[in-house]
């Protein structure tokens, strides 16, 4: 495994816990992202007041509040973000430590930090925020018009108009088929080609207008939002980075941790399901011997948790949610 150490960056100011703090972040934070399934995650990770836990997508800090509101002044929280924008959300608490880095790189990190196979709970709110939907000049909505970015790392130096003027037609269509799931993957690849043959596509009226003979009326959102929802995965390298992520939690819980994910589609939950049923991400399952079911986690939730219909009228953009909790039972 590759450890890029340029990204890292490590905040844990001196102090102690500072209650004040806690009580500003409310207000940020609701700016930036609401929270989802936060009651069911905590309970999923079921804190321990002197525990080692682990928040994977730290983004606005939600999620890490509310595990440092059950955490005692022996517990410890490591929350990762890869977007600097995250950054102005750090709690000023001794007991948290920022993480500027991609979540795949989750075993060195906790190995430089003495914490390896020592972790009680770890806590994925996959994708993107509601500040990147929400930031214009991020490029992730169409309902705004900007350069067509999609970082969630500002540094990276993938973004979707590179993505969309240098990618072959082949592999244009296999991200539209792939990871939006577009029946339409070949054509719309090769109209993509063809028109930036005449203009390089550089902002987002540019790829509206491009796909505009697919955007019929009625289904026209669903359209553009499996579009950008492909190119998202694809800038972010999510479903490798998440894969890459997943398979370093057996290195980082310890016998009994508990492993919480909230997904936001079909993609992603698919290879959470699998990991957590069998340990790996074709749902394989594996036996001993004398054929007994060789699997590291035990679930949690054998049903998956979605929120409620009070939490999807509160906040929209959690409907698609999905919780799955699992705890492990052996470490490799
Ligand atoms: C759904 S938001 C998390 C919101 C957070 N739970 C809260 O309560 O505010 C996902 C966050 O994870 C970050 N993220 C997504 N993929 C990542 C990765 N591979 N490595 C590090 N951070 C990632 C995004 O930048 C974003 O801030």
């Amino acid at each position: 495994m590759e450890c890029s150490y340029i990204n890292m960056y490590f905040y844990s100011p001196k102090g102690t816990k500072n209650a004040n703090r806690i009580v500003k972040m409310e207000n940020l934070t609701k700016a930036y992202h609401i929270p989802v399934l936060l009651n069911e995650s905590m309970e999923g990770l079921d804190v321990h007041p002197s525990g080692v836990y682990v928040d994977v997508t730290f983004g606005g800090g939600g999620h890490s509040r509310a595990i440092l509101e059950r955490l005692g002044d022996e517990g410890r929280l490591y929350g990762f973000d890869q977007d600097a924008d995250t950054e102005l959300y750090i709690p000023n608490d001794s007991r948290f430590v920022f993480v500027r880095s991609n979540f795949r790189f989750l075993y060195n990190f906790m190995r430089y930090h003495k914490v390896a196979g020592k972790v009680d709970g770890l806590l994925a709110d996959l994708g993107v925020s509601s500040h990147h939907f929400d930031e214009q000049e991020r490029g992730f909505s169409f309902r705004f018009d900007g350069q067509l970015d999609m970082r969630m790392n500002t540094r990276s130096e993938r973004t979707a108009a590179g993505v969309l003027n240098t990618y072959t037609e082949e592999a244009l269509a296999d991200m539209l088929y792939l990871y939006g799931e577009l029946k339409q993957a070949r054509p719309l690849a090769s109209l993509l080609v063809r028109t930036r043959e005449r203009k390089k596509l550089e902002t987002i009226a540019d790829l509206l207008e491009a796909v505009s003979p697919y955007t019929g009326k009625d289904k026209e959102k669903k359209f553009l939002a499996q579009l950008f929802q492909s190119l998202r995965i694809e800038v972010n390298d999510e479903m490798r980075a998440l894969k890459e992520m997943l398979s370093q939690t057996l290195l980082t819980l310890k016998p009994g941790g508990r492993l919480v994910v909230i997904t936001y589609h079909s993609l992603e939950d698919r290879l959470v399901k699998n990991f957590l049923k069998t340990g790996n991400f074709e749902g394989k399952t594996e036996q001993d011997f004398y054929g007994n079911i060789q699997t590291p986690f035990r679930l949690i939730n054998h049903k998956v948790i979605t929120p409620s219909d009070e939490e999807v009228a509160r906040n929209p953009r959690s409907r698609s949610a999905k919780l799955r909790i699992a705890e492990v039972i052996k470490t490799t």
